[in-house]
């Protein structure tokens, strides 16, 4: 997707300095726009935890190029099997709900262990690692394809009123490699012509939408409203609302969703007052091993200082200030599960289904 006109990915091989890995870092977006180069296996690890990359996708694919510079540490090391296994555990431990972190890395495991010489195994986890990030961006904009034919057949009988869509967190190219996947067929409707406006939540503690979603569909040219993370139930009750479209950080074989936290209150809000409620995902967010969610997907509780400060721009710089008594603690719950029966349908690489099982298994009958 483009800023200020120019196209950029979430990540990339530098060029000319093939031991280097580049990032945008999005902790200072909207206000700062900065890549970050990153030469090994701890500047990886850090960036992820302290999310200067972050959202499903992206943790996936710079996890797999983590796995390329373990490669090129387990090299120069004394035994580069059990360097390799350290590697791999640091990145594992960054973050847990995300299910594209260990799908990536045991993807990346299985193709270096395939290799023979080291510097076969160097090769192919670059290869590999390259290979994780072209095929997010293009499911993506896959989905963007399946999830425009969404939006235009409720764009129809309004007449060419906007379709308005809302989205929570952020679910767009910044949370992947490319397009985005809640995002993605709202870019694809908004160039087709489709009229679109996204309600844009917030998403405390850490303002995802407000700062990055805001700023992506802003940067593209999309129509847009930031509101604060209550406001979604209101609008629906008003009929203000047409498609509430998310993503997920991990999804359950039965359609349960886990994704940033108060999407569980969006998606009661929808289901009470008939809005329907979409999650858009690239195959990689499935777990294949988990069936119900709510009581076996991970839930990642970060530091509590997120919700007692906030940060933003002042004066020109960015500042971070204390919003609670100095004294009360606080609790940093980041994903909450959604049922599956809460769930209006599942937009994925292979086209649209139900949120269940059998829909599931249908469009990925090899799983
Ligand atoms: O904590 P984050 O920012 O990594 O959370 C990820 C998200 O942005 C959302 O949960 C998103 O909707 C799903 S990830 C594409």
């Amino acid at each position: 997707m483009n800023v200020n006109g120019k196209p950029y990915r979430t990540i990339w091989l530098k060029e000319g300095e093939p031991r280097t890995i580049q990032i945008i870092d999005q902790r200072n977006l909207p206000h700062e726009f900065k890549i970050e180069n990153i030469s090994s296996v701890t500047e990886m690890a850090r960036a992820i935890k302290e999310m200067h990359v972050r959202g499903a996708g992206l943790i996936g694919a710079a996890a797999g190029f983590g796995m390329y510079l373990a490669t090129l540490e387990a090299e120069k090391s004394e035994d580069f099997e059990r360097s390799l296994q350290s590697s791999y555990e640091t990145l594992k431990s960054t973050r847990p709900t995300a299910v594209n972190l260990v799908w990536a890395l045991d993807r990346q495991i299985d193709v270096i262990a395939a290799a023979d010489r080291i510097s076969e195994k160097i090769r192919i986890a670059l290869e590999s690692a390259q290979q994780i990030a072209d095929e997010d961006a293009a499911f993506c904009r896959r989905i963007g394809e399946h999830g425009v034919e969404l939006i235009r057949a409720i764009s129809q009988p309004k007449d060419g009123e906007p379709v308005n869509i809302l989205t929570h967190c952020n679910a767009g190219w910044l949370a992947f490699v490319d397009y985005g996947s809640a995002t993605a067929p709202i870019y694809a409707a908004h160039d087709a012509g489709i009229a679109v406006h996204v309600y844009v939540d917030e998403t405390r503690p850490r303002n995802q939408g407000a700062r990055l979603t805001a700023w992506e569909l802003g940067q593209h040219g999309v129509p847009h409203t930031i509101i604060a993370d209550n406001v979604g139930g209101h609008l629906m009750q008003h009929g203000m609302v047409d498609l509430v479209l998310t993503g997920t950080d991990r999804t359950a074989v039965s359609g349960a969703v886990a994704n940033k936290i108060g999407t569980y209150l969006k998606a009661l809000a929808a289901q009470d007052n008939d809005v329907p409620f979409y999650v858009a995902l690239p195959s990689s967010t499935f777990d294949w091993d988990i069936r119900d969610g709510v009581n076996e997907i991970p839930i990642e509780q970060r530091d509590d200082e997120e919700v007692r400060f906030a940060e933003g721009l002042c004066e020109g710089q960015i500042k971070s200030v204390l919003l609670s008594p100095g004294t009360s603690p606080a609790a940093n719950y980041a994903f909450d599960v959604t049922p599956a029966r809460l769930v209006t349908g599942l937009i994925t690489e292979r086209g649209i289904c139900d949120a269940n099982e059998a829909s599931i298994r249908k469009l990925f009958p090899e799983k």
